[in-house]
């Protein structure tokens, strides 16, 4: 499968961002809407974005009792959005409901492990025994077996992720920057370099969103993403 890229929509303005969607029609892109669009606009945006044939990836991190987060995904499905996030930490049983509710329907659920927000100190705030990188990998294996689609993890873990867990997924990745630009010391995770390490979908935001030409960028990423 060749990968696809998620362009994350953190648009404030709603015209804005439809008139960017716009002039991208045609390309084959998902397109992340998250808290910022989707508490301010609703179902309504879900669909436009459909109608202009693009998928939706809905980026609401579920994490409740297993019945609301049902009927969440009931909802979702209902919309007919193409992937939906929700959260590991939610245990066992809330996934497993998660799964229950999607049926044999197209949706994907993508499950979040540990948030990169998170520092060591987190595990501890938690309970948790394992460390940081050692309980998002027991998560992201746990979320597997009990049927979630993909696991949103760092274009960094991802080859040791797949490694590690021996079943299909679809791996997804954010923290994609093009060049770097700013920052010397730090790694950069190009879009070559995911491909390349098992990324199945790249979640990019801000290196398009801030471009003076972001349908220029969109195809740099997209042919990148092609000749990996
Ligand atoms: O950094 P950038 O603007 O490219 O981020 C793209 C998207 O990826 C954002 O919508 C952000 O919420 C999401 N993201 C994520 N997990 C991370 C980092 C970013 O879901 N660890």
């Amino acid at each position: 499968m060749t990968a696809k890229l998620a362009v994350a929509l953190d648009i404030k303005n709603t015209e804005e961002a439809l008139s960017l969607l716009n002039s991208l029609k045609g390309e084959d892109l998902i397109i992340k809407i998250g808290y910022l669009l989707f508490i301010k606009e609703g179902p309504n945006i879900v669909k436009k974005i459909k109608d202009m044939g693009f998928s939706v990836f809905l980026d609401l991190k579920l994490h409740d009792i297993p019945n609301t987060v049902y009927n969440g995904v009931k909802s979702a499905v209902e919309l007919e959005v193409d992937y939906l996030t929700i959260h590991t930490l939610g245990g066992v049983e809330m996934m497993k409901k998660a799964v229950e509710a999607k049926e044999d329907s197209d949706l994907k659920l993508l499950g979040v492990t540990v948030l990169t927000s998170h520092s060591e100190e987190y595990t501890e705030y938690i309970g948790s025994r394992y460390g940081l990188h050692q309980l998002a990998l027991k998560l992201a294996r746990t979320a597997v077996d009990t049927g979630i689609d993909g696991i949103v993890c760092s274009p960094f873990e991802v080859r040791q992720i797949k490694e590690k867990i021996n079943k299909k997924f679809i791996a997804v990745t954010p923290g994609i920057r093009i060049e770097n630009s700013d920052d010397d010391q730090k790694r950069v995770a190009t879009p070559e370099f995911a491909v390349r390490e098992g990324s199945d979908i790249l979640v990019v935001g801000r290196p398009i969103i801030k471009a003076k030409d972001k349908k220029k960028v969109v195809r740099e990423i997209l042919e990148k993403i092609k000749d990996a």
